[in-house]
């Protein structure tokens, strides 16, 4: 934002808010209960704990002490770094962007159950009324060509919202929607957690969480999905803490900020996880299933499972449903907004566009290329896109970073920024994990990432692959050859 004063929080805690708040997201709310569920429960709290410190909290580390260091956004921050590296930026920020597209979808769906729950209209059977009545998905791709317009319309309300909260000036905007909807969501998480607790059959749900199955922690794979799991959580890899740590005035005490957000994001989801153990407890008491039979794998899931446990809930559902989908609304917006402000600010910058320009550009772009997933083919689409983008370019968008600032880039020198006014220091073994081990890791989830997405996919999943694919080569060198607005782009680093 070049044209106008340098944007900068008001208030350490205004960053922190904002750092939770991109943090917090659907995938605390349900990803991380349903990982749990899938990976030996009460010993999966190990490889998830070792991930969260050896790799989440480091990687973090990196983010922020480049983003205070340079002060700038991503892109320039690249070129910087080395002038060939400008498209290195501009393909992280599409991608974060492409994830953008049908994570607002996903927080559209959510809005649309926030209405519904009020009276439950979804009937006895949640799941065909999901994909028949809300969705009204087709199973062929030609459904691409019919409009669902209640999707659409709520896809275009969830835009214009953002839209409305990133044009405004940073404390004003990302700043004040923080610090008002995390302690709401905050609020409403105990609200559900305690009311879930004097279910019936809570304790069958909840001691899972703490009932080890201590053969799991020899699976590499329940490592793997620990890890897959903090990156996610923690929205590593998308430039976000990176861009909110350039917004932070001088005197910054990096890592402690950075532990209490890593520590608030896990709290979160352990606690709330809490809360839907003891629900599908309740639920495994009341049909008789198995506590195991309940819930099977897929992102929908929260618009099917829940629906039926508030069938069966009584009147107190009238409550806790609408407060469950609100839930998942506020922590959407926060996570939203984040991922897009990495990805405006470096537009803004390079154009010299204003903050309500580039917000205005981005969103119109968001909303046609959303617009894709409020079709019949909608949901299918929107799964290719999860898988490609979440499984295999995210993971290589947190190893390219890894690697410019573990190898490219003089790493000592992010040590030194670190440790300048924080009350904790990192040392050498920060730099082993950033150089080696976290890349290795990566490298694992990522064979594992693509094996998976390969051997799911069918001609019309691969062929929408190959075309992100395409786009994620072309754009980012359409975006590094565009001219900047002024020289100094080039040159006031
Ligand atoms: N970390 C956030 C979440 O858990 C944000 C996020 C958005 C992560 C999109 C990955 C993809 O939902």
């Amino acid at each position: 934002m070049t044209k106008e004063k340098k944007s900068e929080w008001n208030s350490n805690i205004t960053f922190i808010l904002a750092m939770i708040g991109s943090a917090v997201g659907l995938g605390n709310i349900w990803r991380f209960p349903n990982v749990l569920y899938s990976n030996g429960e009460g010993s999966f709290m190990i490889p998830y704990i070792v991930s969260l410190f050896l790799l989440g909290i480091s990687f973090v580390l990196v983010e922020y002490a480049v983003g205070y260091k340079f002060k700038t956004s991503l892109s320039k921050i690249l070129f910087k770094v080395q002038q060939k590296l400008e498209p290195a930026g501009w393909f992280i920020l599409l991608i974060v962007f492409l994830i953008t597209t049908y994570y607002v979808c996903v927080v559209g769906w959510d809005l649309i159950y926030v209405i519904l729950s009020f009276t439950k209209v979804w009937g006895s059977n949640p799941d065909l009324f999901f994909s028949n009545n809300v969705l009204h998905s087709t199973d062929s791709i030609t459904g691409i060509f019919t409009i669902v317009p209640t999707v659409l319309i709520s896809i275009i309300s969830i835009w214009f919202i953002t839209w409305l909260i990133i044009q405004r000036d940073l404390n004003e905007g990302i700043g004040k929607v923080s610090r008002v909807l995390l302690p709401l969501l905050c609020i409403i998480v105990v609200v559900i957690v305690i009311f879930s607790l004097t279910l019936p059959g809570a304790s069958i749900g909840y001691m899972q969480i703490f009932t080890p199955d201590w053969n799991a922690l020899t699976n590499l794979n329940v490592w793997l999905a620990a890890f897959g799991q903090i990156v996610f959580s923690l929205s590593l890899g998308m430039a976000i803490a990176l861009t909110y740590a350039s917004y932070l005035p001088d005197k910054a005490k990096l890592v402690d900020n950075a532990l209490i957000v890593a520590f608030s994001n896990s709290g979160f989801e352990v606690f709330n996880s809490i809360g839907i153990f003891s629900i599908l407890g309740f639920m495994a008491l009341s049909t008789g299933l198995n506590f195991n039979q309940l819930v099977t794998e897929g992102s929908g899931l929260a618009f099917i499972v829940f629906p039926q446990v508030f069938n069966i809930m009584g009147p107190s559902s009238q409550i806790i449903g609408p407060l469950f989908f609100l839930c998942i609304l506020f922590a959407g917006i926060t996570s939203i907004i984040a991922l897009l402000e990495g990805v405006c600010y470096s537009i803004s910058e390079k154009f010299d566009f204003s903050r309500k320009k580039t917000a205005t550009i981005v969103c119109i772009v968001g909303v046609l290329i959303s617009s894709i997933f409020a079709t019949g083919a909608g949901s299918m689409i929107l799964g290719v896109f999860d898988a490609f983008l979440n499984n295999f370019a995210l993971l290589f968008a947190v190893l390219l970073e890894c690697i410019i600032f573990g190898w490219i880039y003089d790493f000592d020198k992010l040590i030194d920024t670190l440790n300048e006014y924080s009350r904790i220091k990192v040392g050498k073994t920060w730099k082993t994990v950033i150089k080696f081990i976290l890349p290795i890791c990566i490298i694992g989830l990522w064979i594992q990432g693509v094996y998976t997405t390969l051997k799911d996919g069918n001609p019309v999943s691969l062929t929408i692959m190959t075309i992100l694919t395409i786009v994620l080569i072309i754009v980012p060198i359409i975006f590094t050859k565009l001219p900047a607005k002024s020289k100094n782009y080039y040159e006031d680093i």
